[in-house]
């Protein structure tokens, strides 16, 4: 069965007002999108529910992170519970930015990540390597022994239909630099393996492969072309109008 495209916006720490925000709304819900993409923007906590209440309803919503616990003393979490609660459909989970900043290891974002989809929520799980992993000849290790941990957690197809799989080098995002179409192509084949191997051929085949790092309407094209590329996560772009030309760069 082919696997249907996917354009999610992580809009990071931005817009910085509840007024920004309506703007960007009201932007989203004024634009045509190609009704044979799924798109999922994930704004921050804060305006997760007005984006909610007010976004088009082709448009989903996913949270940038949550905990792993349901409930508890745990200041400043959101938990997956919540989320679900409240409408949310998707978590970003095991981005780059919280490995690095905030220390999540891959095994606290398998944590997280069985938490979200214990709560029927769909998860962006994000994986990439380092500069200095690349130059090694290290990505294809380091992109399976993140995805080891969550295999770990779960082979359960039930369970992998709600995850895709956004592949983010590191050494990508925010940088302007995108990787070329042959190194995405070759990277997310080397998913595509692993998971036929580690967990089954059919959630090889079913799983969506995302890219993510400078993604822009100018480059998006060749990218979205190769045949194991399923789709983007945009962070800069997704704030710009240009993020529905990347949403609609199959049409
Ligand atoms: O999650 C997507 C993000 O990490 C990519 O950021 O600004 O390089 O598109 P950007």
């Amino acid at each position: 069965m082919p696997r249907k495209f996917f354009v999610g916006g992580n809009f990071k720490m931005n817009p910085r007002s509840p007024e920004e925000n309506e703007r960007l709304i009201n932007f989203f819900n004024g634009s045509v999108l190609d009704p044979h993409t799924e798109v999922v923007i994930a704004p921050p906590s804060l305006f997760l529910i007005p984006t909610l209440e007010n976004i088009r309803k082709d448009v989903k919503i996913a949270a940038q992170n949550c905990y792993f616990q349901s409930d508890g003393a745990y200041t400043g979490e959101i938990s997956a519970t919540q989320l679900y609660n409240s409408g949310i459909e998707y978590v970003i989970l095991g981005h780059s930015e919280r490995r690095r900043l905030f220390h999540e290891t891959s095994e606290f974002v398998a944590q997280k990540t069985r938490a979200a989809l214990d709560c029927d929520l769909n998860v962006i799980l994000c994986v990439g390597e380092t500069l200095e992993e690349r130059e090694a000849g290290r990505a294809q290790n380091v992109v399976e022994s993140q995805l080891q941990a969550i295999v770990a957690i779960t082979k359960d197809p039930e369970h992998w239909s709600h995850i895709v799989v956004a592949y983010e080098p590191v050494w990508a995002i925010g940088t302007g630099k995108i990787a070329t179409s042959a190194q995405v192509q070759e990277t997310h084949v080397g998913i595509r393996r692993y998971l036929a191997t580690a967990v089954s051929h059919d959630v090889a085949e079913s799983t969506r492969i995302i890219y993510g790092g400078s993604v822009n309407a100018n480059n998006c094209k060749g990218l979205a072309s190769q045949p194991d590329v399923d789709g983007f996560l945009v962070g800069g772009a997704s704030l710009k109008p240009e993020f529905v030309d990347i949403v609609n760069v199959r049409v």
